[in-house]
């Protein structure tokens, strides 16, 4: 959205983080209980009017960020290619009106904030409980950074951190952010097994399943590993056995700019402090849901580094 959301007063005091996170548990109940989409039995349950709330305060940051760009006629950096800059720029036009501008923006925010924050939170908690990973992580950084600190981070610097890309890749590998994607079938079609998939059937792809697949990741597909992205493993590997941000034309538009926000901020944490945690892999409990949850989440230590 071209602002530093640090700066906005609902970062700071949290309030926009609880209504996306109630947003997203809604859209989980009103899946499982199908019921809850009726207009009729929604609104005598009271779930329109909790909706409506949380609703108005996620829009509530995101109306004062488009009314500040739309007031500020003329003073658009095009060289940021930015998705409000654009949507505003149609709407302008008379191509888009201004709901489907808002909802354009909003659906790049619920896509972009619950992911990425978990597969940053993912990578450290898989780091604190293998260290030696976490060292080698670290030798690699204090080559990038030499001094610890408030660091600027350049997507030169991003290319040198190959061995982030291997662990970032790993932790989508084994603890993928989005498990499942639903589909509903078009046509009939027929499984290579001969299964016939009637038209209207909702499948689900199971990317949990398919990233622990034994076949394609060998006898250790369950245990973290980032070698299992070396480049060689990659090259042999069937290019479907990993698809975190899913594949084909409806994959994930922010794929490249997650992958980088999230070497970011890892490089950040994780140059400037030591991450620990008592919590063992083998007691991690996977919950199927629109973002990936843990039954309970490890608590991590943070220790400074120089
Ligand atoms: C690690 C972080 C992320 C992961 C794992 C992820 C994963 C995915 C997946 C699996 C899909 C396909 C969903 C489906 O087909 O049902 C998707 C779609 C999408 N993602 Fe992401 N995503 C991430 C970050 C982002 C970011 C940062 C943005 C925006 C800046 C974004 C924007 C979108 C959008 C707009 C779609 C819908 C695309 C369409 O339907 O054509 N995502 N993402």
């Amino acid at each position: 959205m071209g602002t530093e959301v640090q700066q906005e007063e609902s970062f700071k005091n949290d309030a926009i983080v609880k209504p996306l996170q109630s947003l997203l548990l809604l859209t989980v109940l009103n899946v499982l209980i199908p019921l809850r989409q009726n207009k009729i039995i929604s609104k005598i349950w009271g779930l329109e009017k909790e909706k409506t709330e949380v609703l108005s305060k996620v829009h509530g940051l995101l109306d004062k960020i488009i009314d500040r760009k739309m007031k500020a006629e003329g003073e658009v950096d095009s060289s940021m290619n930015l998705v409000v800059d654009q949507v505003i720029e149609l709407q302008r036009k008379g191509q888009i009106d201004l709901k489907d501008m808002k909802s354009e923006c909003f659906n790049m925010i619920l896509a972009a904030f619950e992911t990425t924050a978990l597969t940053v939170n993912h990578a450290l908690i898989l780091l604190a409980m293998f260290p030696e990973y976490q060292d080698t992580v670290f030798q690699e950084l204090q080559e990038v950074f030499p001094t610890a600190g408030n660091f600027e981070v350049s997507y030169e610097d991003l290319q040198k951190l190959v061995y982030l890309d291997r662990v970032l890749n790993e932790t989508l590998r084994l603890i993928p952010p989005i498990p499942l994607i639903p589909r509903q079938v078009k046509d009939d079609f027929q499984l290579s097994n001969g299964v016939l998939v009637p038209k209207g059937l909702v499948v689900a792809i199971d990317i949990f399943n398919v990233h622990r697949n034994k076949d394609h990741w060998g006898p250790d597909a369950d245990n973290f590993n980032p070698d299992h992205f070396l480049p060689d493993n990659v090259r042999e590997r069937h290019p479907y056995a990993f698809v975190p941000f899913s594949k084909g034309k409806r994959n994930c538009i922010g794929w490249r700019y997650a992958l980088m926000s999230a070497k970011i901020a890892l490089a950040k944490a994780l140059r400037n402090y030591k991450v620990s945690t008592s919590f063992l892999f083998e007691d991690l409990v996977f919950v199927d849901n629109i973002g990936m949850k843990l039954r309970k989440t490890p608590l991590l230590e943070f220790h400074r580094r120089n």
